[in-house]
């Protein structure tokens, strides 16, 4: 089954809006996983806009399930990670003007300083994602880099407006999965997935983690995380039956 990791960042968003002591995002974590989370993902940033430094350390204290720290090659936040101790590193490009993550890490340009944040994580037993765009050369990269798993950007997936964008997008993460597994990486993905667009992915892919934040966090606003994170591990679990059986018939 594919695993849901729950990215609360955009609960520390609401309470640093009022820099107040609410919502937490730690109570969040600890609903999100009675709900069926099954990773908990945070994006410390350098600008801390949102998750602050305390969550993590409380984060790494309260949650038992796979923890997954996304951040960028920053020494002062690589320290930080080593010195949290999170089960799951997602390295992420960052830039200060950005509303969200905007494209994949090109690991191709920066191969040497990813291998050497790699290789720290890797000496400190912390397991390596490298968030990219689904193409071979990033791939090939990525695999030299070092990193266990990669994280395929599904940004152009939900921003496709029309059946034959969307399926085009669909056949380019679908060679990129093949590739990446057969170079013996594991495949994780996600970026703007929703309850309308988790689908289809799930039926046409086959990777291990999903990774949702803004979607989960909005829905929770109307009817609680616990039950948002919930709708959506059925969803997921429902279209993996489906594609399960659709195999077994074809
Ligand atoms: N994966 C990565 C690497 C991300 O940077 C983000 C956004 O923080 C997500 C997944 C989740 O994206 P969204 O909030 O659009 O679901």
């Amino acid at each position: 089954m594919i695993q849901l990791g729950v990215n609360i960042d955009h609960v520390a968003t609401i309470r640093q809006a009022r820099r107040t002591f609410e919502p937490d995002p730690v109570t969040a974590a600890s609903l999100a996983v009675l709900g069926g989370a099954d990773i908990i993902t945070v994006h410390l940033r350098e600008d801390r806009r949102h998750i602050q430094d305390r969550d993590v350390r409380l984060l790494r204290e309260t949650i038992f399930t796979k923890l997954n720290l996304e951040m960028s090659t920053a020494p002062e936040i690589v320290d930080i990670a080593i010195n949290t101790k999170p089960e799951q590193v997602t390295l992420v490009p960052e830039k200060r003007q950005e509303i969200t993550t905007e494209g994949g890490l090109d690991v191709v340009f920066q191969k040497k300083t990813i291998t050497d944040a790699i290789k720290k994580f890797k000496d400190a037993g912390i397991l390596v994602s490298l968030f990219i765009d689904p193409e071979e050369r990033q791939i090939a990269a990525s695999k030299d880099a070092g990193a266990q798993y990669i994280e395929l950007h599904t940004g152009n997936y939900a921003n496709a407006r029309d059946e034959a964008a969307r399926n085009a997008v669909i056949e380019k993460l679908r060679a990129a999965v093949k590739a990446a597994q057969k170079s013996g990486l594991r495949v994780n993905a996600g970026h703007g997935l929703t309850y309308q667009n988790v689908g289809l992915l799930v039926e046409s892919l086959d990777i291990e983690e999903l990774h949702i934040g803004h979607s989960i966090v909005s829905r929770a606003v109307f009817v609680g995380i616990k039950q948002a994170v919930s709708e959506m591990k059925d969803l997921i679990f429902r279209h993996h039956i489906q594609k399960q059986q659709f195999r077994s018939i074809s």
